[in-house]
């Protein structure tokens, strides 16, 4: 906890003037200052809306700050550890409050954002266990893109996504890259994406100068909409341009309805990529989400559920696929002795060091879901009853793992865009980010062909107008995720009353 001395530089005597108070409000960091009386009593608090509510009721700068009206500060003593100081923050509405001595004599200023520093979208979690894989690693040597870590890292994934062949690479773009090569998908074909995404999923068709088809996401589950796809597949279809694959993203951990794509996909004998970049440990009818689709992908990037600082893996059931993809992340090296090369493929293997990561973050992942889950819970059961909010919905029998709960706000005004809000959480060291903007409102996707839900909204465009990604990480304290409810109500209750 980060206090401030309370000194001559955060203070000023009851009888100085606003001016004067302000010259002290621009130079404080906490953008507060306390007023002193003649026995050194605290008298009471200035902010910046205090003098610009004084000069708006006809008051002057050279009037002084005792006649601004009467506000009694908000204090607690000295030796208050944390949780009182944030319980006296909640419980009064305030971001900054005022430690004091015995004699209740001002001591220390203390803001909200200084508490724990801040708080971050979604940060790396280790276990108990990685520190000593990685320290086997490197002790044996094993420092290599090969090595008993990575085959470990492969055979404990597989397990859990019930696959019979898991290969990690470098990043989850990467894999997904693999993927397209390995189908073999001529180059003038088309494929199809999930409009709301991250850009790693379209890099890779584009860097294969495939056409992407952007799919837009059907409200409630914000993932792809069956309907559009199903649209666009029957129209495509009687042109004769069937897509050599269809991406499909499971959203913020989510499932897609990925039973439902399948059926489609399979009526068409079209391919399906899962992105499963961010649903590692989500299930489908109590089965693995990514274990559907013909080849899946996972990330491990920093910011995933788990991670492996960057990597990623490729999963499938097809024996024949799975070495094609081990081929083309080993640089196409042909099967014999000397060095050969028949193909151009890639440099994409994960290294044996940071699959020792992977190992032991693959041991907590059932924990790090459930905290996951109930970081979300804890959000609905707080913001559910601010009127115009509303969080990602599980497509029936499916268990997401909730990377990242993100919540949808109804246009109100403009100080309640997501972006306005957002800006305020940043100044309170909160770490608050929009949705993913939709691929085909992305400059480098201009001119490709956009399929929304229904002719007259698009949905992935509204989610990215409305939404807010909330901090979401496992390692988040209670009392962190406390800050974030309470400073979101605090806006919106303030812009509704
Ligand atoms: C949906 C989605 N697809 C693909 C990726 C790319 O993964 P990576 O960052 O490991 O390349 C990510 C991760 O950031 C993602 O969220």
């Amino acid at each position: 906890m980060i206090k401030q001395k309370i000194n001559t530089t955060n203070t000023c005597q009851e009888f100085d003037s606003l001016r004067a108070a302000l010259v002290k409000l621009e130079a404080s960091k906490v953008k507060l200052i306390v007023v002193i009386g003649e026995h050194g009593q605290i008298v009471r608090t200035v902010s910046d809306g205090d003098i610009r509510r004084a000069l708006i009721s006809g008051m002057s700068l050279d009037d002084s700050v005792s006649k601004l009206p009467t506000r009694n500060p908000v204090v607690c003593q000295e030796d208050s550890d944390e949780s009182e100081v944030v319980a006296a923050m909640n419980n009064n509405s305030v971001n900054t409050i005022i430690q004091v001595d015995s004699k209740d004599l001002p001591v220390f200023l203390i803001n909200k954002k200084d508490l724990e520093g801040s708080i971050l979208l979604s940060s790396p979690h280790l276990g108990e266990s990685e520190t000593n894989y990685v320290q086997d690693a490197i002790d044996s040597n094993w420092i290599a893109p090969i090595g008993p870590y990575l085959n470990r890292f492969e055979q404990d994934l597989s397990a859990i996504c019930d696959r019979s062949h898991a290969i990690a690479v470098a990043s989850g773009t990467a894999g997904l890259h693999l993927a397209i090569r390995a189908l073999m998908i001529k180059q003038d074909k088309r494929i199809y994406v999930s409009d709301l995404t991250f850009i790693g999923s379209v890099q890779p068709i584009l860097i294969e100068k495939h056409e992407p088809v952007f799919i837009d996401c059907e409200p409630g589950t914000w993932n792809m909409s069956t309907k559009a796809l199903e649209r666009q597949l029957k129209l495509d279809k009687d042109r004769n341009r069937l897509p050599g694959a269809i991406i499909v993203v499971h959203l913020y951990g989510q499932p897609a309805n990925i039973l439902e794509i399948c059926k489609i996909a399979n009526a068409y004998d079209v391919p399906i990529i899962e992105d499963a970049a961010e649903s590692l440990g989500a299930t489908v009818n109590g089965e693995a989400s990514g274990c559907h689709g013909l080849i899946s992908v996972y990330s491990f990037n920093g910011n995933k559920i788990i991670t492996t600082s960057s990597g990623g893996a490729v999963v499938t059931n097809c024996p024949k696929i799975a070495s094609k993809i081990r081929y083309l992340a080993t640089q196409g090296r042909d099967n014999c002795l000397h060095y050969q090369h028949s193909s151009i493929a890639y440099n994409y293997r994960m290294s044996n060091v940071l699959a020792a990561l992977g190992v032991g973050q693959l041991e907590v992942l059932k924990d790090r879901v459930k905290a996951r889950r109930n970081i979300f819970s804890r959000y609905v059961q707080s913001l559910t009853r601010v009127p115009g909010i509303s969080f990602q919905q599980e497509v029936p029998d499916t268990l997401g793992n909730r990377w990242i709960t993100a919540i949808e706000i109804e246009p109100r005004s403009e100080n309640l865009h997501p972006f306005a809000i957002m800006k305020i959480l940043k100044s309170e060291g909160i770490d608050a980010r929009p949705g993913w903007k939709p691929m085909h409102m992305q400059p480098i996707c201009y001119g490709y062909d956009y399929i929304p839900h229904d002719e007259q909204t698009s949905y992935s465009e509204r989610h990215f107008m409305r939404s807010i990604c909330l901090p979401s990480g496992s390692n988040m304290p209670s009392r962190s995720q406390d800050r974030v409810i309470s400073a979101i109500l605090q806006i919106l209750t303030k812009e509704t009353n």
